[in-house]
């Protein structure tokens, strides 16, 4: 049977992925918070953004492609960060940053991945973004930033909406614990999921290896998880973007805006684009929908500000909503993880052709020719 029939939606890819994986580790991909009202109203708004379809246009051949912060991209999507995705599926990270070269889509890679910039920047090539949790200690981060340079990245992403922990309860039920502990319900899980715990042995336990890099090896025996993530725990504010846009000297992007205030402010900061997300509800449920904000902040900085969006994205359609609704490029996190989950790197690619082939059609019964054009067709309230 191919891909198209047997996975013809990410919903499918997800469900695939759902038997494969190890329940713990399913939960921390799948989850929202609390209540996970958020992530219904996340849907519900994309689901709210209207077409209207057209006639007699003729044949046409829709144009894809985005000129996006000084490179063209063939496509106008790319992978978001996603923390301890080798825990999602071993191998995940170099699965993706080679998926995204041949697509010619970004991957961004999160500072609490399993690997380092120094083993994914030469894989992503130009391709490759880095995404930073504020390490708390200036030097750290210094350093960090020095070493994602010297990695070949050229886009840095600081994400700023884990001001706290979030309770997470569904994951708490599940029992998701960093670091993953051996319990008896743990292990029977692994045991019923062979295909992941095999390649995980082979891969090798997940480790948050950057952050790792900076704890005193005694420590790190004893707990490296615990150690690692302190590493990275810090709560940046306005001086600390500062320094940070002071100490990268290529493109900065700042994720998980949500104000247009705030990303008037950003832009006089010197920040190069703007991240709209609302972490896809994972952070806090009674927020806005991501794809609400999306219009006013395009409003607020203006035509020629980069704008990425991302937080509940499931098709091509969606790709289409944002972008009709002001984001240059929209980006997808947990799609492409269901997808490696589901079918390692035969699924990535076949993310790509279901949003490929999902944008195409939905594009033709508008009669939309550009993705300039997509914001023309949309029903106005
Ligand atoms: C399992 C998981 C881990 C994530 N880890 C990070 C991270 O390390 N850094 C970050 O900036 N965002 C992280 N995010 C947020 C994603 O980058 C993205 O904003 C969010 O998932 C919305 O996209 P989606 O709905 O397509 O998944 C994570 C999201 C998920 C689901």
């Amino acid at each position: 049977m191919d891909l198209d029939t047997s996975h013809p939606a990410i919903s499918d890819l997800r469900l695939s992925a759902r038997r494969r994986m190890p329940k713990f580790a399913f939960e921390y991909l799948d989850s929202g918070t609390g209540s996970e009202i958020g992530v219904t109203r996340n849907r519900a708004a994309l689901d709210a953004v209207l077409f209207m379809p057209a006639i007699l246009g003729g044949t046409q051949t829709a144009d894809l492609s985005r000129r996006f912060m000084g490179r063209d991209h063939p496509l106008p999507w790319g992978i978001a960060p996603i923390g301890m995705s080798g825990m999602i599926w071993p191998g995940a990270e170099e699965i993706l940053a080679r998926s995204a070269v041949a697509h010619g889509i970004p991957y961004s890679i999160s500072s609490v991945a399993t690997r380092t910039p120094e083993e994914i920047g030469p894989v992503a090539g130009d391709l490759g973004w880095f995404q930073l949790y504020a390490p708390a200690d200036p030097e750290v981060r210094r350093d960090m930033i020095r070493r994602i340079g010297a990695a070949g990245f050229d886009k840095l992403i600081l994400t700023v909406d884990v001001p706290g922990e979030s309770r997470r309860e569904r994951q708490r039920r599940a029992q998701v614990v960093m670091p993953p502990r051996l319990t008896p319900k743990m292990v029977l899980s692994m045991l019923l999921h062979p295909v992941w715990t095999l390649s995980m042995a082979r891969t090798g336990a997940p480790r948050l290896k950057f952050a790792e890099s900076y704890v005193d090896p005694a420590q790190l025996k004893r707990d490296p998880f615990v150690h690692a993530g302190r590493v990275i725990r810090g709560y940046p504010d306005w001086d600390y973007l500062r320094a940070v846009r002071q100490e990268w000297a290529g493109d900065l992007l700042v994720k998980g805006v949500q104000r247009p205030e705030d990303a008037v402010r950003l832009v006089e900061e010197g920040v190069d684009g703007i991240w709209v997300s609302n972490h896809s509800a994972r952070q806090f449920e009674a927020g806005p929908a991501a794809i609400d904000r999306l219009p006013l902040i395009r409003s607020a900085v203006g035509p020629d500000v980069p704008i990425v969006f991302d937080s509940g994205v499931e098709g091509g359609l969606d790709i289409m909503r944002g972008l009709a609704l002001g984001a240059d490029m929209v980006f997808l996190g947990r799609a492409f993880h269901y997808a490696v989950a589901a079918l390692g790197a035969a699924g990535a690619a076949h993310v790509n052709h279901i949003l490929e082939a999902d944008m195409r059609a939905n594009m033709a019964q508008l009669g939309a020719v550009t993705l300039e054009d997509l914001k023309d067709c949309l029903v106005k309230p």
